[in-house]
């Protein structure tokens, strides 16, 4: 038996491919060092769902498409404010989706042309949905989506109330493109096991959501942040890697099922953090993470994966630590639903089996008689 299905084929996709050997990650055949330089998120998430690169033209439609479905319905906005002020983002997010499944007159038609206008409108509103919930969490009012303003540019601006900067929507959206699509990963799987059940799009992603919240998975780049505030200063990191491994304790935003090289997502979030944190914020964070990340590499030859510098990048950005993970969903969401769609092109239920070791056999007694 393979603990935690290492290794083991379940399906066949056309849409990620990891050789972790060689650090190597492909979106339908491009790779993504060349995505990450070139393309937009939205760029990727067209070709991911289309297999092709759009042109100029049918960019823009994507582009204006999402733009103008981002606002959400009086009931979902409804669902957020009823929601307590100190819920779990990713449990607001998973309620939400949920929601705009309920409000969605197509939740329950899985063909491929009523999935990909869905998947449309989930990845629009999601971004909105969360920048919603802070905004309502921390008193203020929603700030509605500017349709004139780029996907991940729109991100901040509705959290903030103010305009980013093109450098601070780059590095947003960059990231979200390195978060679109990753193989058979834990959420994508949860996604691909309820799409095989033939249950719709928005149920499989409210999986995905919750598959995603965990530390091992998409939570880790909330923790690695904080394992770094907790630090605190360059001269403490080699003695707290070292404290924390004698402990036992796995460090955020380390290690990998797949990669034994760097994680090629890690390269460019690597070179984000270091020049946001300059440009921008405290160069002292991206210092500490260097830190850490060479004595892991020195104690253990772990290298760091996508959410180890993810975790900076959206702090100097002024995001909340508890939004980073729901901006993974933001923009695995795109993956999710391509996964979704290429499961429902070729279904069937994905039901495995466990190796049976309780008892046998046991004896019942009437409940009288105990
Ligand atoms: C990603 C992860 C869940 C993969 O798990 P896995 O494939 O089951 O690998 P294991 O947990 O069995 O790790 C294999 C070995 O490396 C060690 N290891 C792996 N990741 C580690 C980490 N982050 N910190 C310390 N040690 C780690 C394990 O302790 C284990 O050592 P051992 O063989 O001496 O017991 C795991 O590396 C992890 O927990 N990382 C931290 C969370 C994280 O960053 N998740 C985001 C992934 S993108």
């Amino acid at each position: 038996m393979a603990k935690g299905l290492e290794g083991v084929v379940v399906s066949e996709t056309s849409l990620g491919y990891i050789d972790g050997q060689q650090g190597r990650l492909l979106y339908r055949g491009f790779d993504i060092h060349d995505l990450a330089r070139e393309a937009s998120f939205l760029e990727a998430l067209y070709m991911l769902w289309h297999d092709r690169l759009p042109g100029r033209s049918e960019l823009e439609e994507f582009e204006g498409e999402l733009a103008r479905r981002r606002t959400l319905s009086h009931g979902v906005l409804g669902v957020v404010r009823s929601l307590p002020e100190d819920a779990n983002p990713m449990t607001v997010l998973q309620a939400s989706v949920a929601a705009l499944g309920a409000y969605d007159e197509e939740a329950g038609d899985n063909s491929p042309e009523a999935e990909l206008r869905k998947a449309q409108r989930l990845v629009a509103r999601i971004p909105t949905v969360i920048a919603a919930f802070d905004r309502i969490r921390g008193g203020e009012e929603p700030v509605d989506p500017d349709p004139e303003l780029g996907h991940a540019a729109n991100f901040l601006y509705m959290l903030r109330g103010e305009k980013p900067e093109p450098v601070e929507a780059k590095a947003l959206d960059t990231s979200l493109l390195l978060y679109l699509e990753h193989g058979f990963n834990a959420s994508t799987f949860t996604c691909r096991v309820i799409a095989s059940t033939l249950a719709d799009l928005h149920s499989a992603i409210v999986g995905g959501i919750g598959a995603l919240k965990g530390e091992l998975h998409g939570g880790a780049n909330e923790k690695a942040m904080r394992m770094l505030l907790e630090i605190g200063s360059e001269d403490k990191a080699g003695a707290w890697v070292d404290q924390a491994l004698e402990e036992h304790r796995k460090i955020m935003g380390f290690g990998h099922r797949v990669y034994r090289a760097e994680d090629p997502r890690a390269t460019h979030l690597r070179e984000m953090s270091e020049r946001l944190s300059e440009e921008l914020g405290d160069p002292k964070w991206h210092r500490i993470a260097r830190r850490v990340e060479e004595t892991m590499l020195d104690r253990k030859g772990i290298h760091c994966n996508v959410d180890f510098y993810c975790g900076i990048v959206y702090y100097t950005l002024g995001i909340p630590l508890d939004l980073d993970t729901p901006l993974f969903a933001a923009g695995r969401a795109g993956g999710w639903s391509a996964h979704v769609m290429e499961q429902h092109a070729d279904n069937r239920i994905i039901r495995p089996r466990a190796e049976y070791v309780g008892s046998r056999d046991r004896k019942f007694v009437a409940l009288d008689e105990r």
